[in-house]
């Protein structure tokens, strides 16, 4: 779908309806001044705009619509229901949630809904049809903005039979179900659809400390896809409405990063465009947020995404809530746009004056004026971005190498009880990534379900759920001439959490040439060390592993490295095996970053890897592409100067203008953006 909006969207959560009116003249002044574009209005309003059931309060919004539609600025429109107004849940409890211990929920907070509930879908759609129909017309309107961060979990009676309804049309029968979650097992055999009840602390969960730890890992990450499908499904009524009366206007909800509950590669074929919300914490390595960023653009296959919030200076729901650095919410916003977002929004335009957010940050702070460092700051990211005007829109960051993310697969790997509690799958992910980004190689975050064919490298680390599927995909792009990587753990259940009885890494066995026989776990201060054996590889030395180590044989790999010390002592830790024209690699341990790193870089010699220049420490560098030109990102997260060398088609600095002849200095925390000199916009 083409976007509408022509230049970058900045702007962000605007909550007038906390606000006397003459406070609105004022904000449009002070959002003129800040190069504001696009404020995103009624997110949490529900209550405003619907005092009772058959009562609707439409004309502040309508004033305000005005407001901005004469001051020129475009909208991002909620549909409010996030929260509850406190009628519906005093008149339809059945709008509340019940919780993971079993207790019914009253009025309060946001996030509120029970995902399955009837009254609370119907009213959902019901306003969200109001506005659509109120406002399709409004020329300001180009993004509509659907509930707020979708998330948590209910267990109510309604949800436990719409549970059970999603299992029937998943598994067809009772004995399908029994078979996929092993239920002779304690006793578990169901006879009734009515036996299933929802896995919370009062049925399969029992430890209120350690939520995660279940009897039985089918059922509940069953309830878990089908607690994600339910919450989208309330996306999906809501869009639909609106599609119906504004087919044209693209329609998202805002996304919170490796937000654990909700599957995102199931949502993203339902959304326009992508958004999230990025609040990093101080220490926060940028590496992180930039796998963040990597993640949120491989929802919908490298198209471009919003950051839809962010903080201009400080969170309030931390425990430490510093203040960003000077400069560093400049060079945030540009990261995000460095790896692939057309926006850089906040949360919030306008402080609060009471309630829970009232020492959250934000672009006009209590005191009401511009004249402080934020507001400045503000206006400097605003007029940077107009200053990009439609160059950099839908533009895609290339990249040859992909690393996997599957959410049923971390849902699965924690909800199994051992091997050790300390296997960590986004860590291992991370690491992976992080090798890459240490090298200026491009990399895309991608999932099971991708099209993987623009990869010449694949990396899925702890891909311990693995279906037939996705195993004849693995098999597929190696046989093709992929590298490919796997670590221990690695196919050793499928879709099912039943493990393999075809020899660990079951479906994965054939590709990667090995069995991997047993595994031993380390203690948290215990490692072994393994040594590349091999000497064609450029990963050379003694490495160390943790948290678990596995005893495999060579089925027709070759063993790269062995272990010098352990239980398994000399026999093979990292292997590599040639299948077809390409090769899949496997390490039977955690490794550190050092070998990831270096692994990353062997690949990449190997497959000839395009790489954004040398590296150097807490430089940062992405690339653009769109057929308007290429744009280089070089951002320096030190708080010193740096010079970096460029090769001379990078030519003018977007920001400063300043042309570049074959380097350009970079002040502490600054943000540079280079346009390739074919470019035809610069
Ligand atoms: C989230 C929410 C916002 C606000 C911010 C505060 O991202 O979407 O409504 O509460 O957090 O950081
Ligand atoms: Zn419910």
């Amino acid at each position: 779908m083409k976007m509408p909006w022509k230049t970058m969207l900045y702007g962000g959560d605007y909550n007038p309806e906390q606000w006397p009116r003459e406070v609105w003249d004022e904000d449009m002044r002070l959002f003129e001044l800040a190069h504001i574009n696009t404020p995103t209005v009624g997110v949490f309003a529900w209550s405003r705009l619907q005092p009772a059931e058959d009562q609707w309060e439409f004309g502040w919004l309508d004033d305000l619509l005005d407001l901005l539609q004469r001051n020129k600025k475009q909208v991002c429109l909620g549909t409010a229901t996030a929260a509850v107004p406190p009628w519906m849940a005093k008149r339809y409890p059945d709008v509340l949630r019940v919780d993971f211990a079993g207790r019914q929920r009253e009025f309060g907070m946001r996030h509120n809904f029970c995902p399955n509930s009837p009254s609370y879908r119907e009213f959902a759609v019901g306003i969200a049809g109001k506005l659509a129909q109120r406002y399709k017309d409004y020329p300001g309107l180009v993004l509509w903005h659907v509930s707020n961060e979708y998330g948590g979990e209910c267990y109510c009676p309604r949800c436990a039979t719409a549970f059970r309804d999603w299992l029937r049309s998943r598994y067809g029968s009772l004995e399908r179900v029994n078979e996929v979650w092993n239920t002779s097992f304690w006793s578990h055999v169901f006879y009734d659809w009515d036996e299933i009840v929802p896995p919370n602390l009062l049925s399969e969960h029992g430890d209120p400390h350690n939520p995660d730890q279940t009897a039985f890992q089918g059922l509940s990450l069953d309830y878990r896809r089908f607690m994600s499908d339910s919450l989208l499904e309330c996306y999906k009524l809501e869009r639909d409405e609106l599609k119906r009366h504004t087919p044209d206007v693209p329609v998202t909800t805002n996304f919170m990063e490796v937000y654990k509950p909700l599957n995102y590669f199931r949502w993203a074929p339902q959304l326009d465009v992508i958004t999230w919300d990025s609040y990093p914490r101080a220490g926060t390595d940028p590496a992180d947020t930039a796998f963040n960023h990597d993640l949120m653009r491989g929802l919908k296959d490298g198209q471009s995404f919003l950051l839809l919030e962010q903080t201009p200076s400080q969170t309030n729901w931390q425990k430490y809530n510093t203040l960003k650095p000077q400069g560093g919410m400049i060079l945030q916003s540009m990261q995000a746009v460095a790896h692939g977002s057309d926006a850089a929004m906040f949360f919030q335009l306008r402080r609060s004056q009471a309630g829970c957010e009232k020492f959250h940050g934000a672009v006009i702070d209590h005191v009401g004026h511009e004249h402080t460092r934020v507001f400045e700051e503000c206006r400097e990211l605003g007029k940077q971005l107009e200053g990009f005007g439609d160059a950099l829109l839908g533009s895609r960051v290339p990249a040859e190498a992909g690393i996997i993310f599957d959410w049923e697969n971390w849902w699965a790997l924690d909800y199994s009880s051992g091997p050790s509690s300390d296997i960590d799958y986004v860590a291992e992910v991370r690491r992976y990534h992080k090798g890459f980004y240490d090298q200026n190689i491009p990399v895309a975050v991608t999932s099971v379900l991708a099209d993987w064919s623009q990869y010449k490298v694949l990396v899925a680390p702890l891909l311990y759920m693995v279906s037939e599927e996705t195993a004849a995909k693995i098999r597929e792009f190696v046989a093709g001439g992929g590298i490919f990587l796997t670590t221990y753990l690695g196919g050793v259940v499928d879709e099912n959490d039943r493990v393999t009885l075809k020899g660990y890494p079951g479906e994965l066995r054939d590709v990667l040439g090995i069995w991997a026989e047993e595994l031993n776990v380390l203690l948290p201060d215990d490692h072994v060390t393994f040594t590349v054996s091999d000497p064609s590889p450029s990963i050379q030395g003694r490495h160390h592993g943790h948290t678990v180590y596995e005893r495999v044989h060579l089925e027709g790999a070759e063993a790269v490295a062995s272990y010098d010390n352990g239980m398994f002592a000399g026999t093979p830790a990292v292997t590599r095996n040639a299948f077809g024209s390409g090769q899949a690699w496997y390490t039977a341990t955690s490794v550190e970053s050092g070998f990831a790193a270096q692994w990353v870089k062997h690949a990449a010699a190997e497959a000839g890897l395009e790489t954004l220049g040398e590296k150097q420490p807490g430089v940062e560098c992405t690339m653009r592409q769109s057929e308007k030109g290429s744009f280089l990102f070089v951002l320096n997260h030190n708080d010193y100067p740096v010079r970096v060398a460029l090769e001379q088609r990078w030519s003018t600095e977007m920001v400063s203008q300043e042309s570049a002849d074959g380097g350009f200095t970079l002040q502490p925390r600054q943000a540079a953006v280079f346009a390739d000199n074919g470019t035809s916009t610069f």
